[in-house]
């Protein structure tokens, strides 16, 4: 696997053990390279290393941050010192502690994460402040089972100081002990994974938060990737509701994308309708079961209305969110490629 993925935080339905089938057909092997969809930043990152210019975007404030740290910084690494900055005492209103302890974090953590992120979002230049988040997030998502928010009874166990159930398995026990260790420790080892993906490809690329649908009215380059969420599968805006909350300091409605509903097909076209100036299009779909989202062939067809394509199937086990999760056999994965 390409090592920089390291720097990125564990993401639902991200691409990292496809990027190879991505790549594949586009035509051009340089020029503008359009991510849509960036989410955990693992197609961005790799067309980055390819020497294409990237111009990202996501909706969500979470997958913008990734993007700021890793896509659009060539340069700007993080040093032990802005790491302790995350530990000055600073004002807070204890939003963690008070929503969120101890069913997702233990109080140490949460003690933590409150003044954390009140000193990171202090921070006056951008990209050190959007790596110093970006740490953050792949500090959260390293301390929760399977990377999620639902795993609720090791995290209560710990706060009980009952240690023998969250630290029973060689996989459950790592990210526990980042429950009840010093903050630190895990920090430094996830800045060195995070500076380990800070590279200059000679290239201004850029990082929007934007509708899709705004994004694509004013962006142009050689080849667009979709990877929007699959229709009928689980919101990203209820899978990250927490983490958005957190990144927020607020409660935010959390409304569950348009491209999640089960009937997504009214987006997908318009989508495509937005996307006409772009010569090549590589767009990523799935579904979980046989009867729920979009399948390939329906996909085909709303895209040959515009132009020449073809179906690839793949065989791709969810990578990192489904680790723990139910059998994988219901799942299949599809790119629809422009010719
Ligand atoms: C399947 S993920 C992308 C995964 C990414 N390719 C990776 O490898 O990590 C889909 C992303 O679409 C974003 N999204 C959902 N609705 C959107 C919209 N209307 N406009 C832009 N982005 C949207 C979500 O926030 C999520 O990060």
């Amino acid at each position: 696997m390409f090592s920089k993925f390291q720097s990125l935080p564990s993401y639902f339905g991200g691409k990292r053990k496809l990027v190879k089938y991505i790549f594949k057909p586009i035509k051009k092997t340089e020029g503008v390279f359009i991510d849509a969809f960036l989410g955990g930043g693992s197609v961005s990152l790799y067309a980055k290393a390819k020497g294409y210019k990237v111009i990202a975007n996501d909706i969500a404030f979470r997958s913008v941050i990734i993007g700021r740290a890793l896509i659009s910084n060539n340069s700007v690494k993080l040093e032990t010192e802005d790491l302790a900055r995350l530990f000055l005492k600073a004002k807070h209103d204890g939003f963690i502690r008070k929503n969120y302890c101890p069913k997702v974090f233990t109080s140490k953590i949460a003690d933590f994460l409150d003044n954390a992120i009140v000193n990171a979002r202090a921070v006056e230049n951008e990209t050190k402040r959007h790596l110093l988040l970006h740490l953050l997030i792949k500090f959260i998502l390293s301390c929760r089972q399977f990377g999620k928010f639902t795993h609720t009874r090791d995290t209560l166990d710990l706060e009980a100081r009952k240690w023998e159930w969250p630290l029973r398995s060689k996989s459950h026990a790592p990210k526990n002990l980042r429950m009840i260790q010093n903050p630190m420790m895990t920090l430094e080892k996830l800045k060195d994974e995070i500076n380990h993906g800070v590279f200059d490809n000679h290239q201004d690329n850029e990082v929007h938060q934007k509708d899709v649908f705004d994004f694509l009215k004013k962006v142009t380059g050689d080849v667009a990737y979709f990877d929007p969420p699959y229709p009928g599968s689980s919101s990203y805006e209820v899978e990250y509701g927490i983490l958005d909350n957190i990144l927020a300091g607020k409660k935010l409605d959390n409304k569950p994308s348009s491209f999640s509903n089960k009937d997504a097909d009214e987006f997908l076209e318009r989508m495509f309708e937005s996307a006409k100036h772009i010569p090549q299009w590589i767009i990523s779909l799935g579904q979980n079961k046989e009867d729920v989202g979009v399948k390939p062939d329906k996909l085909l067809a709303m895209v040959q209305k515009h132009r020449k394509a073809e179906v690839q199937m793949l065989d791709h086990k969810w990578s990192v969110s489904n680790a723990g999760g139910r059998g994988q056999s219901d799942n299949i994965e599809y790119m629809i490629v422009t010719i």
